[in-house]
């Protein structure tokens, strides 16, 4: 009997991705640095039973209708806003993704960002490396304290609960806003449930960790940072497009906020002549959210070992359900 085809979209761990060598011809886009163009993706779904694909590859309506023979695509994210789900499942193509075992992982990331916008971390560091540094003075690189403070979390799903865990630790008080109520953060965290004006207004730090959604797209606006303290700090580690980044930068010009702390963009990668990137009060990340090597690696090989599930008839480990 035929062995299956994979094509995996980028270049991924073998010994992870171990679980597809051995029922199935796998195939990898090998190039370290860049991401597999659309082209050789639009061709190589055409023979795949399964596709591994990272959350860059835009698994449309094109492509899925090209797939005559996918039964899987397997994404290397907890987000899956880069696929037609609902297309996919009309088609009978299973979509999964890898949620939970990155749930620590990019809540480190989120309340280290924080803390880097907070207290100025990055411009520190290349005060220093850039040989800047003079005498000590009071006021040298002061930056905002975190203790004590309040966190608003937009997104109360795991990784908002993960983050919120990280503010109990630093005595914040804890506001979030989601679709529904998280009655475990609200018991064990002391999380308060609030309105979205509510949040914005009595924050001293935005967290957007809200999966993007047509209800999301464009949810921070001028409107909403203009609600936000002058002294706010909002940090993002969802999805880009959750802001409306032109917005944001007038929000940061014009002092309605204090600073922001980046993960996610709208177009990435991002350029350093981007006018965001170029503010001093903006410290941007390459969406590292969920890059530890462990995390990264039990990544692949759940999304080798649902792959297999669904090429042998099992039920994947975590399938996506809209
Ligand atoms: C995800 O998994 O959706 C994250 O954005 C990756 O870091």
């Amino acid at each position: 009997m035929k062995r299956p085809y994979i094509y995996v979209t980028r270049k991924c761990s073998e010994e992870q991705l171990q679980p597809l060598y051995e029922i199935a011809d796998v195939e990898m886009w090998a190039e370290e640095e860049k991401p597999c163009p659309r082209e050789v993706l639009l061709e190589k779904v055409t023979n795949a039973d399964a596709l591994l694909t990272m959350l860059s590859d835009s698994i449309d309506q094109e492509l899925l209708d090209k797939g005559t023979q996918l039964k899987v695509v397997a994404n290397l994210a907890v987000g899956f806003d880069n696929i037609n789900v609902q297309y996919a499942n009309e088609k009978g193509i299973v979509v999964c993704n890898t949620p939970d075992i990155l749930t620590d992982t990019t809540a480190d990331l989120t309340f280290g960002l924080l803390l880097t916008s907070a207290r100025r971390l990055i411009e520190a560091a290349d005060y220093v490396k850039d040989n800047q540094w003079k005498s000590w003075a009071p006021l040298l690189l002061a930056g905002h304290d975190v203790h004590h403070k309040t966190i608003g979390i937009v997104g109360m799903g795991k990784i908002g609960q993960a983050v919120a865990k990280r503010a109990t630790g630093f005595d914040m008080k804890i506001l979030y806003h989601n679709r529904t109520r998280n009655e475990e953060a609200e018991t064990t965290l002391g999380a308060k449930f609030c309105r979205f004006d509510e949040l914005l207004t009595s924050s001293d730090f935005v967290v957007c960790l809200a999966p993007l959604t047509k209800e999301t797209k464009n949810l921070f606006d001028l409107e909403a940072f203009k609600k936000m303290k002058n002294t706010g700090i909002f940090i993002n580690a969802s999805r880009g497009a959750v802001v409306n980044e032109e917005d944001l930068y007038q929000a940061l010009v014009n002092k309605e906020i204090a600073a922001a702390g980046l993960d996610v963009f709208l177009h990435e990668p991002i350029q350093a002549d981007h006018p965001l990137v170029g503010l001093n009060n903006v410290v941007a990340f390459p969406h590292i959210g969920s890059a530890s090597l462990e995390t990264r690696y039990s990544m692949m090989n759940l999304c080798a070992t649902n792959i297999k599930a669904v090429l042998s008839g099992e039920e994947p480990k975590t399938k996506v359900t809209i």
